[in-house]
């Protein structure tokens, strides 16, 4: 299987290449540094984060290192049709880094990582920072913002799709301290994006900036970094019934007046037995240390006893490196991979899941669950609630979709080994679990998926990403992007004149 694979992207490569002139592309590039096929460190350069898109053949990955750079690169690719895509941390889902698909122009940004903050808090940061050199960086001047929680994950792509974390329903998005952008074009000429210049372009880059042009840096807010954090995780074993009963739970609890400096998700995992699942209670507060428990307790108070209890009070940094699941914000060293298949939904705070569709759902993750060799899990990730700044901003305010959710769900499935290759039930797992859900609620349900979970299965996509954007957003496409250099399977379409 894997060297059928191989073979049939090296023959839609040497397909690609012939009809491509290599010569003149790498004429084009000049001085900009590149790695074609055939190259020592291709394999290397074109290695993707997620394993099931391995293989996939970028014609060549260029690194360059100003803004000058990248828009030498792109004219170099625009010229002879080439699909050009920004890679940021290189951590997409499925591979839109490398292009999703074989025949990219890839540009690289990992020379481009200055970080500066300001005076006023402010700080620019370029995109080929990952979210370590970020924290790392702020937290010597005494700052902090929003974002997820894996280290190695990176500012290009993150930030343009939003960005969350459990600092997120006291700061917003990753994306929400973005007030300006430093941007190259399809046609090689680099911008600022604010909201007096392009303030249209600024709107799309909040949401969907992989369409419209290569980020060369955001300008961001940033927050005085809180003295101290209490981690915890209180993990639970339970009957279908019992979990249904810990969601609702859950839910109220969102919906308590909650301090906006706590955030948190359930994570749900396979069971002690078939029938049952694990349910692991996961998150921060980052102010009050010593008030933890007393937040916790409205949760806690309605839902059984756990079978394991962790608080980790320290540093904001500390709680960084915990979330993180790493010993250092040192991001230069190898990064870990999974072969994985993602899908996600968005849940409106004015229609949760019922009763009904929990069951229904968790009937499912607590016996074909059980019984799947695949490893799983699913999240429900706290987004909403009274005072939540993620949805204190206008749903129109930027191109991000989704400004009244309850919660955001990654449904994630592994290989059984994390190696390829990808199995065909590791789909239909997924797929399975979500018609189950949506065909139990409502058939008007206004739930949505989340690009930072990207997926490329999904049929409606335009609708579930973009939702009533999708039009305005096609308008600016064709403004700034008409001959569609800035393609991916999931990028906004120039409308049809
Ligand atoms: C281990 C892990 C943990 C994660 N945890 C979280 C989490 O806690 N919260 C959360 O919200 N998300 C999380 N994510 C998802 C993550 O936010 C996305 O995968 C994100 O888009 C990756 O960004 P990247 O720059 O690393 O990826 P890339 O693959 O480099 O880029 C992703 C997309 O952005 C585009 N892009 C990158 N840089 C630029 C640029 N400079 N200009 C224009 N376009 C650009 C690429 O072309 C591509 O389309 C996690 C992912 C992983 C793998
Ligand atoms: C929180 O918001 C909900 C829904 O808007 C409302 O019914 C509830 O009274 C609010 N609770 C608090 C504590 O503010
Ligand atoms: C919080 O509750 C847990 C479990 O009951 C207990 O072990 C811990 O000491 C408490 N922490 C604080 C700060 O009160
Ligand atoms: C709080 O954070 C400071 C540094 O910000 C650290 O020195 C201190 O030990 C932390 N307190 C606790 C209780 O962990
Ligand atoms: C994936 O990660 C594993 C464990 O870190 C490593 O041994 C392996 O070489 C990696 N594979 C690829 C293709 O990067
Ligand atoms: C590039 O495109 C932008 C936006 O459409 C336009 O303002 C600018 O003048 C163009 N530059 C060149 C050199 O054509």
């Amino acid at each position: 299987m894997r060297s059928f694979l191989s073979l049939t992207a090296l023959t839609s490569l040497a397909l690609h290449v012939l009809a491509q002139d290599v010569d003149q592309l790498k004429a084009d590039l000049g001085d900009v540094q590149a790695v074609f096929p055939g190259d020592g460190d291709y394999t290397t350069a074109a290695q993707p984060f997620n394993l099931r898109f391995t293989g996939i053949a970028p014609i060549a990955v260029t690194y360059p290192t100003d803004a000058a750079q990248v828009g030498t690169a792109i004219l170099a690719g625009s010229k002879q049709n080439l699909q050009v895509v920004a890679r940021g941390g290189g951590h997409s889902y499925i591979a839109n880094g490398l292009g999703g698909k074989d025949g990219a122009l890839v540009v690289d940004m990992s020379k481009m990582k200055d970080i500066q903050v300001n005076e006023d808090g402010s700080a620019t940061i370029q995109t080929g920072n990952r979210l370590g050199d970020v924290v790392r960086v702020l937290s010597e001047n005494g700052r902090a913002m929003p974002h997820g929680t894996c280290p190695f994950v990176g500012a290009g792509g993150h930030m343009s799709f939003g960005g969350y974390g459990f600092t997120s329903r006291q700061w917003g998005l990753a994306m929400d301290t973005i007030y300006s952008a430093d941007v190259v074009l399809a046609n090689g000429t680099a911008v600022t994006a604010s909201e007096t210049e392009n303030a249209d372009l600024l709107w799309a880059l909040k949401g969907a900036a992989p369409s419209f042009g290569i980020v060369t840096a955001w300008h961001s807010h940033t927050f005085e970094q809180p003295q101290n954090a209490t981690v915890f995780t209180d993990t639970y074993d339970l009957t279908v019934e019992e979990a249904v009963s810990m969601v609702d739970a859950f839910t109220a609890f969102t919906f308590s007046g909650l301090p906006p400096s706590f955030g948190s998700e359930l994570t749900i995992t396979k069971g002690s037995e078939k029938g049952k699942v694990t349910i692991a209670h996961v998150g921060a507060i980052y102010a009050n240390v010593e008030s933890v428990n007393e937040t916790l307790s409205g949760f806690t108070d309605n839902v059984p006893e756990p079978v394991s209890i962790s608080r980790s009070p320290g540093s904001y940094v500390d709680s960084v490196l915990n979330l993180g699941g790493v010993d250092s914000l040192d991001v230069s060293k190898p990064d870990s991979n999974d072969t994985f298949y993602t899908k996600s939904l968005v849940i409106p705070e004015a229609e949760p899941m019922t009763d009904e569709a929990l069951t229904a759902w968790f009937d499912y993750n607590a016996n074909e669950g059980f019984d799947s060799d695949l490893q799983w899990f699913l999240q429900i990730q706290m987004y909403g609630g009274n005072g939540s700044v993620i949805n204190q901003v206008d749903t129109d305010a930027t191109a991000y979709a989704h400004r009244s959710s309850l919660y955001t769900y990654q449904l994630y499935a592994s290989s059984p080994n994390l190696l390829p290759p990808f199995p065909d039930n590791g789909y239909t797992f997924l797929d399975d679990m979500v018609d189950i859900i949506t065909s139990s609620m409502p058939s008007d349900w206004e739930y949505g998926a989340y690009l930072n979970y990207v997926e490329e299965r999904l049929e409606n996509w335009q609708d579930l990403y973009y939702d009533s954007h999708y039009q305005k957003l096609q308008t600016i496409k064709a403004a700034y992007d008409p001959n569609n250099v800035f393609y991916f399977p999931t990028s906004i379409e120039v409308p049809s004149a």
